[in-house]
């Protein structure tokens, strides 16, 4: 039989899913995007701390245009087109100033 272990889980502040799925991008911009996420995070010191964020790949949001799409929540906030430098924009005014970028969002809930 086998066992059941409850899964842990860090504390974070908030959490981003990255499409890398291959109808919102046509050539792994999503996934580089996650790759990128991972030392862009690490460097603004948001892998730890109170302002800690979770990250995720998601392979479709249902919204299959104008990658690299990504979602913060709680925020309930969607950007869409994320390049690298859209998303060191996203990083310092969302995540860490907690201003979204309106200009950037497809999707607000
Ligand atoms: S494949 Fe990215 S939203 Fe559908």
């Amino acid at each position: 039989m086998t066992e059941v272990i409850k899964p842990k889980m860090m504390d974070y502040h908030r959490h981003i899913l990255v499409c890398i799925g291959d109808r919102c991008t046509e050539n792994g911009e999503g996934q580089a995007l996650y790759d990128e996420l991972k030392e862009k995070l690490k460097a603004s010191s948001l892998d730890k701390g109170d302002l800690r964020v979770k990250k995720t790949r998601a392979t479709c949001f249902g919204t299959c245009k104008s990658g690299p799409l990504i979602c913060i929540q709680p925020d309930g906030v969607w950007y869409y087109d994320v390049t690298s430098e859209k998303l060191d924009r996203i990083i310092e005014q969302h995540l860490i100033q907690g201003e979204p970028v309106a200009e950037y969002i497809y999707h607000q809930t």
